[in-house]
């Protein structure tokens, strides 16, 4: 167990949203059941996810496995008292047209990722059993990497991702929101595709709706890119400098029922920046210069959920509700641990023991 007080004079340690590409990922969301038993549950599983990830893990250290825990904004009120992240809020709807960005349930998200579906597999396993009944099941998807890390569109999706520094200043919070420092936002949409529309497209006309060659993945010159490209819809500037975001989008299907999609996954330090994203592509900029990607495209869900950093995880079930946002504000004036290799399952201490 982490001693009270221990946490005041280490930075918090950030949850693995900055991770290198792997081969297998389950997206899983969940609601919380009602009563103070399911909740107690939720806190306490909280702890309990570290261990999860290392037993589970520990079986092929090369798979390297990784779970991201993020909450909603009912939850977050549920779960926690005290202060609570500055920009968390239910997801916000984009509608245009035909198409909408809409809001689905979801309390708990778990971002499962490794080289292995199975280790991926386990884990989800092992995470409903600790869970039990205090959530209900709202969305599971199995994400799989397709040939050269392309989408089921065929095009490669995830080439313009900041690697490095710039990939831990885009994702965690700093101190713009101190006592969540070393969290994130994450935005999940599970996309359905339109094959047989799209395929019957030109190549070239699936290129100009992208942005990028198809074969080479080489970005198409500006005097050749449309307006409605959706590389230039998806990039935000701010004050002259872009803002990147982190995305992790996986394909998934099954194929005798036709369903071919798309999971995109988003994290930032600010869900604003992915709302201006889904605010070009869905209404347009200028509005009715909108994404065609969406005319081949339907979001079936939509959620923001807050990633809070790994050590106020392991607070929440050391420390009781109250204590662990606030103590993690006197913490975060020293500054988040904010490096790009952490995962949640290298916690020191077993809190589930
Ligand atoms: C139907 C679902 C989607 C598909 C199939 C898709 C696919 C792609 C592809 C192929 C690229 C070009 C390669 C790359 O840089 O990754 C791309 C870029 C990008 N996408 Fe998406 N995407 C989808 C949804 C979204 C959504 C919902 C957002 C944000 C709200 C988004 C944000 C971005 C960003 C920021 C880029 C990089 C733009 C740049 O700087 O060049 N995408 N996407």
């Amino acid at each position: 167990m982490t001693p009270p007080g221990a946490l005041t004079d280490q930075p918090p340690v950030s949850q693995s949203v900055v991770q290198n590409l792997t081969r297998a990922a389950i997206f899983l969301v969940v609601t919380l059941n009602p009563g103070t038993a399911n909740r107690a549950a939720v806190r306490s599983f909280c702890g309990d996810l570290p261990a999860l990830v290392r037993a589970v893990g520990f079986r092929d250290l090369e798979g390297n496995l990784s779970c991201v825990m993020g909450i909603g904004s009912e939850a977050w009120d549920r779960l926690f008292a005290g202060p609570r992240p500055a920009e968390l809020h239910p997801f916000r709807e984009f509608k245009a047209g035909a198409r909408h960005a809409l809001a689905t349930p979801g309390d708990l998200m778990f971002h499962i990722r490794a080289e292995r579906m199975d280790l991926c597999f386990e884990l989800a396993t092992q995470i409903m059993i600790k869970l039990g009944d205090a959530v209900a099941p709202v969305d599971e998807v199995h994400g799989f990497r397709y040939f050269d890390d392309r989408d089921l569109m065929g095009f490669v999706d995830g080439t313009e991702n900041p690697a490095g520094q710039a990939a831990v200043d885009a994702a965690y919070i700093g101190p713009e929101d101190a006592a969540f420092a070393g969290g994130a936002y994450v935005i999940v949409q599970k996309y359905l595709h339109d094959m047989a529309g799209w395929n019957a497209l030109s190549t070239e006309t699936q290129e100009r709706i992208i942005g990028r060659a198809k074969l080479s993945d080489i970005e198409l010159d500006d005097s050749v890119k449309p307006a409605y490209a959706h590389n230039a819809l998806a990039k935000v500037v701010v004050d002259g400098k872009e803002v990147k975001i982190i995305r992790d989008n996986m394909p998934f299907g099954r194929v005798a029922e036709k369903e071919f999609g798309t999971y995109f996954i988003g994290y930032a330090r600010s869900p604003r920046t992915i709302e201006q994203m889904l605010e070009n592509m869905f209404i347009g900029q200028p509005p009715g210069n909108y994404d065609r990607l969406l005319d081949f495209s339907v979001a079936k869900t939509g959620n923001l959920f807050f990633v809070p950093s790994a050590s106020f995880l392991e607070n929440v079930a050391d420390e009781g509700p109250a204590a662990a946002p606030s103590q993690l504000a006197d913490t975060a004036t020293a500054g988040p641990k904010r490096t790009g290799s952490l995962d949640i399952g290298s916690l020191k201490g077993d809190p589930a023991s």
